[in-house]
């Protein structure tokens, strides 16, 4: 790791606002926040560690917070959506109140989104909320999950016919990290079809971008598109922070999502209430030769749910085809899936968006494209156009 100094985005939310650090080496910007931490009376830090991450990262961590002067305790978490349950969180609090960890302890997160999310609820949860450093250590993590101040985990409820349902990110709260730390360094080990996965959340800030004061962030992804595909450290240093930078102005803007609005946080759902309503589904793949690759990864759902969402509004007002048809180009150089085989019926899947927790009271919340860039909150969108939008990623073989 080297020191190079690290990029530095603020998110702007008054006392609760943070800095979001971002570079190679940038972990060792925690120490100087521990330090100062020990000083205003933390003694210890509950780490959660996902197991993905390096053991060098984790032990470069854990030396950082042993030289602040705080006693590190652990919890390894492997993600999966559902280990992201109940279950899980009630683990961690044990865990933690058995420290006996004080309000003004840190709860430090190392790992994806599924980390970053449980950690940061049981920080914004525990003794009615302690501070919590988020360390994303995937691309959609660091572009999307670990900035704004969502936490929490799925629900999985029994239905009537014996069966069982997951319900994402059902339960949770917002609670705004002190701190975020991106070390670019850390992507090195990622698989590729997670850093796919972060790349779909990067396309999405690119479609509403536009429409948040963030022109030119698709036309730059598109024209750098080679280089970020190849994962060359510097591009991705500057793809993170060009993403953060667009998050987390929307997030001063509207850091609750205020579904009044209209805009605002509900924009950067693009995509996920089509999306949602495949991701559960478990025995989907992104590529029908091999159904080992199932279920669909977050990334991937989204990337679906973008085609869809674009067609539907072909559908529900006209929009230019071209706006789609761009998006399909890029989703597929990048390696993304644009269609699905095995999809459920479309009134299955609309019963799922309606359950999701964008959807108010039974009717279709949606976020459509009105041009290239910008989107819009559509409320009542018609069946039809769902329907089409789900038709036209529907894949026939
Ligand atoms: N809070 C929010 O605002 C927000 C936003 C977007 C997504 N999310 C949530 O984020 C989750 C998806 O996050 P994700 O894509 O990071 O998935 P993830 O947390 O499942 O991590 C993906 C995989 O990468 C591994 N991994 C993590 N860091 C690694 C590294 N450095 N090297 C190698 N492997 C590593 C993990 O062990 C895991 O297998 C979803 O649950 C989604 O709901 C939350």
């Amino acid at each position: 790791m080297d020191n190079q100094s690290p990029q530095r985005v603020r998110v702007n939310l008054a006392e609760r606002g943070y800095d979001i650090l971002i570079g190679s080496g940038a972990l060792a910007q925690i120490t100087e926040q521990l330090v100062s931490m020990h000083q205003s009376g933390a003694r210890r830090a509950f780490v959660v560690v996902d197991t993905g991450v390096p053991q060098r990262f984790v032990d470069h961590l854990l030396s950082s917070i042993d030289s602040a002067g705080l006693e590190p305790t652990t919890a390894s978490i492997t993600p999966s959506e559902p280990i992201k349950s109940i279950g899980t969180y009630q683990a961690l609090l044990e865990q933690i109140a058995s420290t006996g960890h004080s309000r003004v302890d840190p709860v430090i997160a190392l790992g994806g989104g599924i980390v970053g999310d449980l950690a940061g609820f049981v920080a914004a949860s525990y003794r009615r909320g302690v501070p919590v450093i988020q360390c994303p250590t995937t691309l959609l993590s660091m572009v999307d999950a670990s900035v704004g101040g969502k936490t929490g985990f799925n629900l999985s409820i029994s239905l009537s016919d014996g069966s069982s349902k997951l319900l994402k990110n059902l339960i949770g709260a917002f609670w705004q990290p002190r701190l975020v730390i991106a070390d670019i360094d850390v992507l090195d080990s990622l698989e590729p079809r997670h850093r796919r996965s972060g790349l779909a959340e990067c396309i999405k800030h690119g479609c509403i971008s536009s429409g948040v004061g963030h022109d030119g962030l698709l036309d730059w992804m598109i024209d750098h598109l080679d280089q970020i595909t190849r994962f060359e450290p510097q591009i991705i240093t500057e793809l993170v922070k060009r993403n953060v930078e667009l998050k987390a102005s929307v997030v001063a803007l509207d850091e609750r999502e205020d579904t009044s609005k209209q805009g605002g946080r509900m924009l950067l759902n693009f995509g996920h209430t089509f999306g949602h309503a495949i991701e559960t589904i478990p025995h989907l793949t992104p590529d029908p030769s091999d159904p080992t690759l199932s279920p669909l990864h977050h990334g991937e759902a989204i990337a679906l749910g973008m085609v869809a969402a674009c067609r539907a509004a072909q559908s529900e007002h006209d929009l230019d085809p071209s706006v789609g048809d761009e998006l399909v180009q890029v989703l597929e150089r990048i390696g993304l899936p644009t269609q699905i085989a095995d999809l459920i019926s479309d009134s299955e899947l609309i019963e799922r968006m309606l359950h999701d927790k964008k959807s108010t009271a039974g009717t279709l919340r949606v976020i459509y494209p009105i041009e290239r860039g910008v989107c819009k909150v559509i409320d009542n969108a018609s069946s039809d156009s769902v329907r089409s939008g789900f038709s036209s990623i529907r894949r026939a073989f």
